[in-house]
């Protein structure tokens, strides 16, 4: 997720660039630039690392001009480094832009515009747009970009300038944030609300393929077809700690929500038009990924539990067998891998020490490692053989929940490869499982949309000292999951079991005051599950079921139901999680926790 902030008025450029992309800083960056009409000429800065790099540099060599472009970069194609910072120009210098999103065709549109004479230095997927929209200026920048963003496949918020339109900043948008801070005599273009609001509390958001000619005296919007865009203005009460929330009350039920998004964007791409599954980042043939016979996956907590759900994709769908560890044990374990086997590095922060030291000690042993995670240019892509990236977005809260279910997005598009590959999976399944994977994210946005009873049923529970969380197959890495988001955001203790072996000593516990939470969605273990609940109901427990809509009958088994639609067993970890991290949610918060900031956490546990 970048910051992107453009301002057209009577101010320093530079000011308002800068201050708005400090309001953005939440969105987490790894570099930073600006570039501004400056004169004659178009000035353009880009430093990596933070922000006041960027800051520091301007500041000791000022750029007047009141008309400019900046950004804050979240790599996604590229290394973070000054030559993939943002703003990108082209050819001549001349045309200066920024981007939040994936263009998922770029390399194609590179290799056109290289037949075409232009020389493109860096390697993000940006400094395309640069140059195609050289490639179409007769003199109108709104023309230009609208036949460039008519070549491009993806997500993309764009804000674009030329020097030989001085006053003028171009801006569009599809399936990426971009809203117009409205001034008196001053115009600002921003990634989110909290950019603008020191000049403005009047916004206008850019709907999917609005291009928006941005000058100090008006904003004119034409949608994808070329016609004048009824836009939709908004009055913004927020303060700018809210803002910098989305509105939500903390980052952590922000990123809950993200989670649609989150997924969308990880899974872009990822069929092509023929019907392969697409992960060249493994750069193993399909030969290789056919010959697999064996796969380790190393992680710690949430991601740990993301390696569980994966090992039941895998092993159900392409048959191979899969080892699963958290990385703590596996680096002292003297783990039996090597050549033949193909290890799995899941981590969000890719810095943690246990599960760089597993890679490490993996690779040791001759084994091929590579790793799924959510920051471009952390550790563990330095130290794997390649690289499978979430597009979460920075993850603010310290409890994951945004991260995890991208990642289960991540791991099963590797299942479903590595079943296509060796054949286990036909064509026609593989398609029938992608489809309704890609549906995944209107499924979770269903779910949030009718989760009012879960704060309702939080109050019932906050006051536990103790619960259990209870699931078969798929439900159990879900159970897990569930567990250590109430533990760590709400401090109640909280364990998982597999339903079947709650009997073989963890009933014990049960009383009225051991809340029990049950994964009890259609699949082919549901009667078991349903026994599993009447054991712990008989003594005495109080059930929350997460079960799918249309079951009525599970009513009769639990006090609380939260339902969730219907969807395939193996496809029902994302969405049955999703209840779960509600629920822990509204609990600490009703118990006056720092959901955001749990006592005792770290995000990245850098530490042994
Ligand atoms: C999960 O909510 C915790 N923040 C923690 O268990 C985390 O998942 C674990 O430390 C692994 O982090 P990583 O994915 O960045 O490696």
């Amino acid at each position: 997720m970048c910051g992107i902030v453009g301002y057209v008025g009577p101010r320093q450029a530079s000011d308002v660039l800068l201050g708005g992309l400090a309001r953005l800083e939440y969105r987490g960056y790894d570099s930073a630039g600006a570039a501004i009409m400056s004169e004659d000429e178009l000035v353009v800065v880009r430093r990596v690392g933070k922000l006041v790099n960027l800051r520091e540099a301007i500041a000791g060599k000022p750029v007047p001009g009141t008309v400019g472009i900046g950004h804050t970069r979240w790599a996604t194609h590229g290394a973070p480094n000054e030559e993939n910072a943002h703003p990108h120009v082209d050819c001549s210098g001349k045309i200066a832009v920024v981007h939040n999103g994936i263009i998922e065709n770029y390399m194609e549109l590179r290799e056109e515009l290289a037949a075409n004479g232009h020389v493109l230095r860096s390697e993000t997927d940006t400094e395309t747009v640069a140059h195609l929209v050289e490639s179409y200026y007769e003199g109108d920048l709104t023309a230009a970009v609208i036949k460039t963003v008519r070549r491009l496949t993806g997500a993309y918020a764009l804000a674009i300038v030329h020097l030989e339109d001085p006053g003028t900043i171009v801006a569009a948008r599809v399936d990426s944030p971009l809203i117009i801070g409205i001034g008196d005599g001053e115009n600002i273009v921003a990634s989110d609300i909290p950019a603008v609001l020191e000049f403005t509390r009047e916004v206008l958001v850019l709907e999917d393929g609005d291009v928006a000619t941005v000058t100090a005296n008006g904003v004119s919007v034409v949608d994808a077809a070329g016609r004048p865009a009824d836009s939709e203005m908004m009055h913004i009460e927020w303060d700018l700690a809210a803002a910098e929330k989305g509105g939500y009350e903390d980052f952590m039920l922000k990123e809950i929500h993200e989670q649609p998004r989150a997924i969308r964007e990880t899974l872009r791409g990822r069929m092509d038009a023929t019907g392969k599954m697409q992960l060249s980042e493994l750069q193993m043939t399909e030969a290789q990924l056919a010959a697999v016979e064996r796969v380790f996956i190393v992680a710690c907590g949430t991601s740990y539990h993301a390696a569980v759900v994966a090992k039941s994709l895998i092993e159900q769908w392409a048959r191979i067998p899969v080892e699963v560890e958290v990385s703590s044990e596996f680096r002292y374990g003297n783990p039996i891998v090597g050549e033949d086997t193909l290890v799995v590095a899941i981590t969000q922060s890719g810095e943690t020490t246990d599960t760089l030291a597993a890679v490490r000690e993996a690779r040791r042993r001759g084994a091929k490692v590579f790793a799924i995670t959510n920051v471009v240019g952390s550790r563990v892509t330095r130290e794997t053989d390649g690289v499978i990236y979430t597009h979460a977005g920075p993850e603010i809260g310290v409890a994951a929940t945004k991260t995890f279910t991208a990642q289960i997005a991540a791991l099963t598009v590797l299942a479903l490869k590595l079943a296509q590959a060796n054949g286990m999976l036909d064509q026609k399944r593989v398609e029938a499982l992608w489809e309704e994977l890609s549906h995944i994210p209107e499924i979770v946005e269903a779910i949030l949309a009718d989760a009012n009873d879960i704060a309702e049923c939080a109050a019932e529970y906050k006051d536990a000292n103790s619960s259990l969380f209870l699931g078969r197959g798929m439900g159990v890495p879900v159970a897990m999951e569930g567990a250590l988001k109430l533990k760590e955001i709400s401090y109640i203790h909280a364990e998982a079991y597999a339903a079947g072996e709650m009997k073989h000593g963890p009933i014990a516990l049960i009383t009225s005051e051991v809340p029990v939470v049950v994964v009890a969605t259609q699949g082919h273990t549901y009667e078991k599950v349903v026994s599993n609940i009447q054991e712990v109901r008989a003594r005495g427990a109080r059930v929350i079921a997460v079960a799918t809509h249309g079951d009525q009958d599970i009513q009769r088994h639990a006090e609380h139901v939260l339902y969730i639609p219907a969807v395939s067993e193996a496809l029902s970890a994302i969405p049955a999680t999703v209840p779960m991290q509600l629920l822990s949610y509204h609990i600490a918060k009703l118990r006056g926790c720092n959901v955001d900031q749990p006592r005792n956490l770290a995000k990245s546990v850098t530490v042994e």
